[in-house]
């Protein structure tokens, strides 16, 4: 945590600060601006495959049908999580989801239409009823972000910054005064101080701390670290969702094979073509999300295949009703139409984060987060599908009617610092980084136990105890790392997400969260430490 110093450069960034472009980040600065505040968003810096949101393939999920209600959405949310949603959580997003997606469409989103006007709503796993509102049939994070990165940079209160990425929180008195920013990845980057009345993570989740992910690279828990290091309570950590259905294949990140595709009817089969989730769930392919991923991780874990079939559900109007699946299709020489997809689970979302009300406020004074890297207790111990982008632009409303009350729309200086440009060079990091995804997939993955847990504790243990102290956003990507294996660890149960061998029973004492402090974790199981080169 860094603490005010005359030596640091300091810039003022307006009545809000937001860390993060994607849909969290830039949902949250418009309602904000649009509310009269004066907002800085850091974009970071540019790296491959930008922000999650852009990705996502599915859409929204909205009581928006006329068979379906509030309660029904939050009842499918409550049943998804495994014990651990809170309600109010998952009710706050339910009850404002109509009015977000209009929000949407005010900005230019054209979420696709029946004939008669309706929305065309799709069905997804663990969903009672048609909920999934979508754009273009799998495009929609691609055609929210561009409404909404053109609403952003063209609006007079909002001033984007590219170049600066969260280092460490600026805290003054317990109080979170802005961010610690660097410029550039180089532990020798230059550090500069963006001071605001309110400062919001919108950072992202943790996806690619894992070798196998459908996150882009950026996704490597930096503010969940971040966060923790300043001494913000995280909570849940231990549950991240693996996405049951990515493509089986040699890209990183893993492309995604949307959910949406079974929620047409495509079926999973074993290697000698029968059904793979007959006997195991009475919702067969739409099961909530990790009873599907783990039957498939442990067919696979058994030397089998996994393929999904299309070919009588979708046809030869793949193409053009997901679009982003069959491009993935092409360029790893799969036809979808007449032939069937191999599919593998990959680390996906992380429904823990850092703590938030139903404001959005985290636990320390001046600080809110948005998005995946917060915890709000909408998704409990397991996700239902098409329930993230909603959290985002839910959460995000309510966090700028939070900060607008108190705003003095102070506009910031003109001349804003320009930041560092993107890498160049190879990351300093890279072999650490790499051993680190290895061993999270290996041993953090959807089945865990108390072995293979301490064995990737003593990893990170080592790469904690060779790390230089400057090198922020590296010992940030530790921290989360940390935080997630040391929840894992002490949660000897399994549920949702998270599932022990060691521990294969639900335990109804322990359906309950589990705030976690930064200290606590690394306080957590006394694994000897492995010897890194
Ligand atoms: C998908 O399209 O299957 C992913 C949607 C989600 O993560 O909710």
């Amino acid at each position: 945590m860094a603490q005010a110093t005359s030596s640091n450069r300091e810039h003022l960034a307006g009545d809000a600060l937001v860390a993060g472009a994607g849909l969290a980040g830039l949902f949250t600065a418009l309602k904000l601006a649009d509310a009269g505040c004066q907002v800085t968003v850091l974009a970071g810096i540019p790296r491959k495959g930008g922000a999650t949101s852009t990705w996502a393939q599915g859409g929204i999920a909205a009581a928006l049908g006329p068979d379906d209600s509030v309660d029904l959405h939050v009842a499918d949310t409550l049943a998804a999580g495994d014990g651990l949603v809170d309600e109010a959580a998952a009710r706050a997003l339910a009850e404002d989801a109509p009015a977000r997606i209009a929000d949407l469409e005010a900005l230019g989103v054209a979420f696709d239409r029946n004939a008669d006007g309706s929305f065309s709503l799709g069905r997804e796993g663990a969903h009672s009823r048609n909920r999934i509102a979508h754009v273009g049939g799998d495009s929609a994070g691609a055609a929210i972000m561009a409404a909404l990165g053109k609403a952003a940079s063209s609006h007079e209160n909002i001033h984007i910054l590219s170049g600066w990425h969260a280092a460490d929180l600026f805290v003054e008195r317990g109080v979170v005064s802005g961010l610690v920013t660097r410029g550039g990845v180089a532990p020798d980057a230059p550090t500069l101080i963006f001071r605001a009345d309110a400062t919001v993570l919108a950072t992202g989740g943790v996806g690619a701390l894992y070798a196998v992910t459908t996150n882009p690279t950026g996704s490597r828990g930096h503010g969940l670290g971040l966060a923790a290091r300043a001494g913000a309570l995280v909570s849940d950590v231990e549950f991240v969702q693996f996405h049951p259905t990515a493509i089986a294949c040699a890209e990183d990140p893993a492309p995604l094979a949307t959910e949406a595709l079974r929620g047409e009817g495509a079926t999973l089969l074993k290697a000698d073509g029968s059904r793979l989730m007959e006997g195991v769930h009475r919702d067969l392919e739409l099961a909530p999300r990790d009873i599907v991923a783990r039957e498939i991780a442990t067919e696979i874990a058994r030397g089998r295949t996994v393929l999904l079939d299309c070919r009588e559900a979708v046809g030869d109007r793949f193409a053009e009703r997901f679009p982003s699946v069959y491009a993935a299709c092409q360029r790893n020489g799969i036809d979808p139409v007449a032939g069937t997809i191999p599919v593998a689970p990959a680390a996906h979302y992380h429904m823990g984060g850092v703590v938030s009300d139903l404001a959005g406020a985290a636990s320390m004074p001046g600080l809110y987060v948005c998005g995946e890297v917060a915890r709000t207790g909408a998704h409990g111990a397991n996700r239902l599908a098409s329930n993230s982008l909603l959290e985002s632009i839910v959460f995000g409303a309510r966090i700028a009617d939070a900060i607008a009350v108190n705003s003095t729309s102070t506009r910031p200086p003109k001349n804003a610092p320009s930041g560092g440009a993107a890498p160049t060079g190879p990351d300093p990091h890279a072999e650490q980084i790499k051993a680190l995804r290895d061993s999270m997939s290996r041993n953090v993955g959807v089945a865990r136990d108390a072995s293979s847990l301490e064995e990737t504790l003593s990893l990170i243990r080592g790469l904690e105890a060779q790390a230089l102290p400057q090198a922020s956003g590296y010992n940030n990507m530790l921290a989360a790392a940390h935080l997630i294996v040391a929840a894992a660890y002490r949660r000897q149960e399994s549920r949702g997400g998270h599932s022990r061998l060691d521990y294969p029973q639900t335990d109804e004492r322990l359906a309950r969260p589990t705030p976690l402090t930064l200290t606590e974790a690394l306080l957590t199981c006394a694994a000897p430490v492995t010897k890194t080169a």
